[in-house]
């Protein structure tokens, strides 16, 4: 069900909404609000301890033999809340990772945060998302 409710700017940040709205190629302000508010929403559900899901997206030089070790050793580490991994060899240097996580959030960062801290990396990056919004 759809609930229309109005709401009140300045001139000058509808202004910047609408130059926002027409970069970033939405339809219109419904479905900004709309994007803008869920993400929101994303980023408080895994600041609490809810059920989460997320892709985390890396980038490595597979010649670091003892960087691929530690990536692989905290795979297994946490091998209950990772539900698929891809690896794509970009190329002669360069592997991107792509590990599917589903769990509480404060397991799904914890898995981040040890990802980060693996010396090496050269790109980490994470897509949240939530199972009920
Ligand atoms: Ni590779």
């Amino acid at each position: 069900m759809l609930k229309r409710f109005s709401i009140s700017l300045s001139k000058e940040l509808v202004d910047k909404f609408d130059e926002l709205i027409k970069k970033s190629k939405f339809a219109n302000r419904s479905q900004a609000v709309r994007h803008f508010i869920k993400q929101e929403l994303v980023a408080l559900e895994w600041q609490e301890d809810k059920e989460v899901a997320g892709a985390l997206t890396l980038v490595y030089d597979h010649h670091k033999r003892e960087l691929v070790g530690q990536l692989l050793q905290l795979q297994h580490d946490f091998a209950k809340s990772i539900i698929s991994t891809q690896h794509v060899h970009l190329d002669h240097t360069n592997c991107l990772e792509i590990i599917v996580v589903k769990d509480n959030a404060q397991k799904a960062k914890k898995l981040l945060d040890s990802l980060k801290s693996v010396k090496g990396v050269k790109h980490i990056a994470l897509t949240a998302a939530v199972l009920d919004i």
